[in-house]
This record gives structure tokens, C-alpha cells and sequence, in this order.
């Protein structure tokens, strides 16, 4: 569905992006792992058309996606951001439903609300939270919020940037679970960036590792604990040792 090759990017003289070769099939759960600063977020901006490439080509269904057209092309989309990113002075639902709101996919409001309560139920909360405020929420519910605004629009594709970080262990266990069933449902296609190796087990059914400016290695997720490539064992049993260099 989204394939990727040779794809660039620079910002001055560091080289971010050094030719990415990926391909990821529709209806499948791509997670994207690999130190902090490699470039794991431009790639995925790359991608969203948030940020241009130097060089290489980005095809989603074979199209190029520098010159889809954009509202279309974002409409596709469904993003749970890092910390959640809710707007704090809408209520829950009003969140959920920001994109059914307004836009191409404008509903009558008591739709949109109907929508967005619907989708709340489907992450675990139930209709009473539908009229507070995110600050009136604990972290977990604002995550379990993103995840519901992430899918209300029925997106082809989902991004998940770093879904788990911050949340305790229990809370990342159910929003993991929640990611999996959600994409099998949807029939979505999922992209994630984490560096929680609980979550990469929970969620992916391919992996692939992010060094250096290319993908280092990609894989099934069932391989990731027998391919002898050195930097993915580092990387995955968090050893300070070994051919990944720390950076100071
Ligand atoms: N808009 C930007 N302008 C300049 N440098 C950037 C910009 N966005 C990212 N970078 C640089 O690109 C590198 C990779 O960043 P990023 O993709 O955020 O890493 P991560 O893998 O942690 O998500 C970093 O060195 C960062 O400073
Ligand atoms: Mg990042």
C-alpha cells in the first residue's frame, strides 16, 4: 500500500534520511523502531506530506504522494500523537469528532456527537466523559481520547507516534491491545514508532529498524528475536555494548 525508495531528506549538513527502501502492505501493522534522533519522525512526516524529500519516491496505491491532492489525500489519514495533543478547550466529544466537524467530512452536529460517543465506547469510555474537558481526564483516558479522535473518521491508515510513552505499564498494555484489535477491525493499515519493545510484540506484524539514515533491517515480527543482525539484538535487549554507537 505505502512503498518508499531511495527517499532522502537533509536538514543543512546532517543527513537525516540516506535512501529508505520500505514497502508496507495494506491491511498489515508496519512498527518502525530505532534510536532517539534517528529520524523515525521525519520519515513519518515524509510520508503524511508534512515534510518534502530530497530525493527518492513516496507512493501510496501507486500514487506519489508530493503531488496528491491534499485534503483529499489527508482525509486517508488518522494520526494519535505523542502525548495526545487533545485541544483543551473542546469537550471530549468535540475532539473525537473534530474532523467530522468541519472540512470534507462536515456531519450535522448531533451525527458528529453520535460518532464520537460511539467511538468513546470503543476504547473503554463510556458516554458520561463525552461533555468534560481533556484536563479533566486522567493520561490514560486523554490517550484512549486521541486513539478514539485517530479513528473516527475510518482512516485507511493510522500513525502511531509513540503511543505508550509516558503511560504505566497496565495503561500501555490496554492502549497495545487496543491498537491491535482497532487495526484488525478497521482493516486498517498501521504505522507506529515506538521504542517499547512490549509494544513492538503487541502491535506489529512486521518490523523494521531505522540506523543511520536507512533501514537497517526489516523483518516479520516472529523473526525479531532469531536474526543474528547485530544492531536489531542491541537494540532489542537495550545493551549499552555493541555496534550501535550511544550518543553522548
Ligand atoms: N524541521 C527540522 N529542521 C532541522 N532539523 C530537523 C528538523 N526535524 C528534524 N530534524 C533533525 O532530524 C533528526 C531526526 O529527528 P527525528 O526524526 O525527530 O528523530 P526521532 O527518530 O527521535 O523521531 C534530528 O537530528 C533532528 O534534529
Ligand atoms: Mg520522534
Amino acid at each position: 500500500m505505502i512503498e518508499l525508495s531511495g527517499v532522502t531528506k537533509s536538514f543543512g549538513s546532517n543527513q537525516v534520511l540516506r535512501g529508505i527502501d520500505l514497502r508496507i502492505e495494506s491491511n498489515s501493522s508496519m512498527v518502525i523502531i530505532g534510536g532517539s534522533g534517528t529520524g523515525k519522525s521525519v520519515l513519518l512526516k515524509c510520508i503524511l506530506g508534512l515534510v518534502a524529500p530530497d530525493g527518492g519516491r513516496i507512493l501510496l496505491n501507486g500514487e506519489d504522494v508530493t503531488r496528491a491532492e491534499r485534503d483529499a489525500f489527508l482525509a486517508r489519514f488518522g494520526m494519535l500523537f505523542q502525548g495526545a495533543a487533545l485541544f483543551d478547550s473542546l469537550h471530549v466529544w468535540e475532539n473525537v469528532a473534530f474532523r467530522l466537524l468541519r472540512g470534507a467530512q462536515k456531519r450535522p452536529k448531533a451525527e458528529a456527537r453520535e460518532i464520537a460517543i460511539e467511538k468513546l465506547r470503543r476504547v473503554g469510555l463510556g458516554p458520561q466523559v463525552a461533555d468534560l474537558y481533556p484536563a479533566e481526564l486522567s493520561g490514560g483516558m486523554q490517550k484512549r481520547v486521541g486513539l478514539a479522535r485517530a479513528i473516527a473518521a475510518e482512516p485507511e491508515i493510522i500513525f502511531f507516534d509513540e503511543p505508550t510513552t509516558g503511560l504505566d505499564p497496565i495503561m500501555a498494555g490496554v492502549i497495545n491491545d487496543l491498537i491491535r484489535e482497532i487495526v484488525t477491525e478497521m482493516g486498517a493499515t498501521a504505522i507506529t514508532i515506538t521504542h517499547d519493545m512490549t509494544s513492538v510484540r503487541a502491535i506489529a506484524d512486521n518490523v523494521a529498524m531505522l540506523h543511520r539514515g536507512k533501514i537497517r533491517w526489516t523483518g516479520p515480527v516472529s523473526e525479531l528475536d532469531t536474526t543474528p543482525d547485530p544492531y536489531v539484538q542491541q537494540f532489542i535487549h537495550g545493551r549499552a555494548e555493541g555496534p550501535i554507537e550511544a550518543l553522548r
